[in-house]
């Protein structure tokens, strides 16, 4: 039969994107033998024209199709129909790969079977969207050629940062394709942010307690860190403007949105506030929004950035978390101001951020392909974020206090005062549970009651199980002669 006698049905209100449900339709005509080997699909204009499509819409459904071997082309004349061969070649190929597996890299593996990590806070393997992302890179190889691997432009790959700017109007954030820097992780975005703008003894603010990965950066350039408590619905604002009235920082450093570690969201009357001050006190501040797209009742709270009237917002974005951290790719918004300080950094650091996987990001988010992956990982952690809640109050003794964070990957708990979770860290490390100390996340590494645990790489199974052997070991802390040994700031914990 010829596909042309066939009636393809494409659903437009379906959330499926209209080239896989062109792929599935032919596909299924093949596998089914109602389109037999060798027969000539038709020219992409014509079925484009035919299905009020894309052209692109039937070059991408036809790649798929050859992708797979269902079709093949032939220069000049147009795209035929395999001969499907169903033997299992291919996966024995793959089993024989699989044997060349390095023995160390899978005795590391069996090292980490058992255990519970509650500390890691990098997605599991099987969030990352490899199949799709494998298409895209194909796409781009074919589409660009050796020049994807030539050295991008330091300020990045100028289509990435258009369709950056374009993503970012969904989020009320406006500003300039020139006001975008492409960075090789929000880690090295902290980092060239510090070179650019720090010089030895200058002080920066954070809150407290923070990102390690900041207090590292900051250190790095021998700045002097002030840290400001933050409470469930911001920063302490008090305390934050009586430092500002003694001391000019560079900037403020600050998560408002699932705080790590905390996960707390700053209330907008606090995020407006906290702007008002950065413009009193003439500072900027640095917003490290690191997973604003994971929210758990489906709001999604608001940046700073996007409510920043006077330019004081250095805005950076990490695509680890709610992506693929092995990609590292980020990206900053910075006022014209340091623009050039911040691209000499960025060139010195590593000139460019890799071009190739640039534009698969690119082409990545144009195809549609990153919101679906963003409305399936927060499918998934939403499912691993409720069976922790839910364990967490059936087993959780009652002296620990907790916070139930809006979305993002972490919780952070505490001991009851005169405990040191570091302690509860290593009595957890021999029962393979891992958790994160709080004392980390302090710039002077004060001894913390506190700690966090994150839903980042433990799958749902194992959640309920953990929870209980942990609080098992809590109590078993709990019932130990060690308390009052320490004294803890009250303000800085729960
Ligand atoms: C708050 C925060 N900012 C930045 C980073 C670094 O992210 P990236 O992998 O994009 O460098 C992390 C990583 O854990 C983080 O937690």
């Amino acid at each position: 039969m010829n596909i042309e006698e066939i009636k393809l049905q494409l659903d437009r209100s379906s959330d499926q994107h209209l080239y896989i449900q062109l792929y599935s339709k032919i596909k299924k005509l093949i596998l089914d033998g109602i389109l037999k080997p060798h027969t000539k699909l038709p020219p992409i204009r014509k079925l484009a024209k035919k299905l009020n499509v894309n052209n692109i819409t039937v070059v991408n459904a036809y790649n798929l199709l050859q992708k797979e071997n269902l079709v093949y082309k032939k220069v000049g004349s147009g795209t035929f129909v395999n001969v499907i061969n169903y033997n299992t070649d291919t996966e024995i190929d793959y089993k024989q790969y699989l044997h060349t597996l390095d023995e160390s890299n899978i005795e590391y593996l069996n090292m980490f079977g058992n255990v519970i990590d509650f500390s890691n806070t990098t997605p599991t393997n099987d969030l990352f969207p490899v199949e799709d992302f494998k298409y895209v890179i194909n796409l781009v190889l074919d589409r660009d050629k050796g020049n994807a691997f030539k050295y991008q432009e330091s300020q990045g790959y100028y289509p990435l940062r258009e369709t950056i700017k374009n993503y970012l109007s969904n989020y009320m954030i406006n500003c300039d394709i020139s006001n975008i820097q492409i960075i090789s992780g929000a880690q090295q975005g902290i980092d060239i942010l510090s070179k650019a703008l720090i010089d030895y003894g200058d002080i920066v603010f954070t809150e407290s307690p923070t990102y390690t990965g900041a207090i590292a950066a900051f250190k790095s350039r021998a700045a002097k860190i002030i840290e400001i408590p933050i409470k469930k619905d911001g920063i302490d604002l008090i305390y934050l403007e009586n430092k500002l009235k003694s001391f000019r920082p560079k900037f403020i450093y600050v998560m408002p949105n699932f705080q790590n570690p905390t996960g707390y969201t700053y209330s907008e009357t606090k995020k407006l506030k906290l702007l008002e001050l950065a413009n009193k006190y003439d500072t900027l501040l640095v917003e490290d929004d690191y997973l604003n797209e994971l929210s758990f009742n489906n709001k999604y709270p608001q940046t700073l950035k996007s409510l920043d009237k006077n330019n004081r917002v250095i805005y950076i974005k990490s695509f680890s978390k709610i992506f693929m951290p092995g990609l590292r790719l980020g990206f900053m918004i910075i006022p014209m101001s340091i623009q050039k300080e911040i691209l000499v950094a960025k060139h010195i650091s590593d000139i460019s951020t890799s071009g190739l996987m640039q534009r698969a990001l690119d082409l990545y988010i144009k195809m549609g392909l990153f919101k679906k992956h963003i409305n399936e990982i927060n499918r998934i952690y939403k499912k691993r974020f409720e069976i922790l809640v839910k364990s967490l109050s059936d087993y959780m003794p009652k002296q620990i206090s907790y916070f139930i964070p809006e979305g993002g990957l972490n919780f952070w708990l505490s001991l009851p005062q005169g405990y040191l979770s570091d302690e509860l860290h290593d009595l957890c490390i021999k029962r393979n549970i891992l958790i994160t100390p709080g004392s980390i996340f302090y710039a002077n590494k004060i001894k913390s009651n506190a700690f966090r645990i994150s839903i980042a790489s433990v799958h749902e199974s194992v959640i309920e199980s953990g929870i209980r052997q942990l609080s098992e070991i809590i109590n078993e802390l709990l019932n130990s002669s060690n308390i009052n040994k320490y004294y803890f700031n009250p303000i800085t914990h729960l």
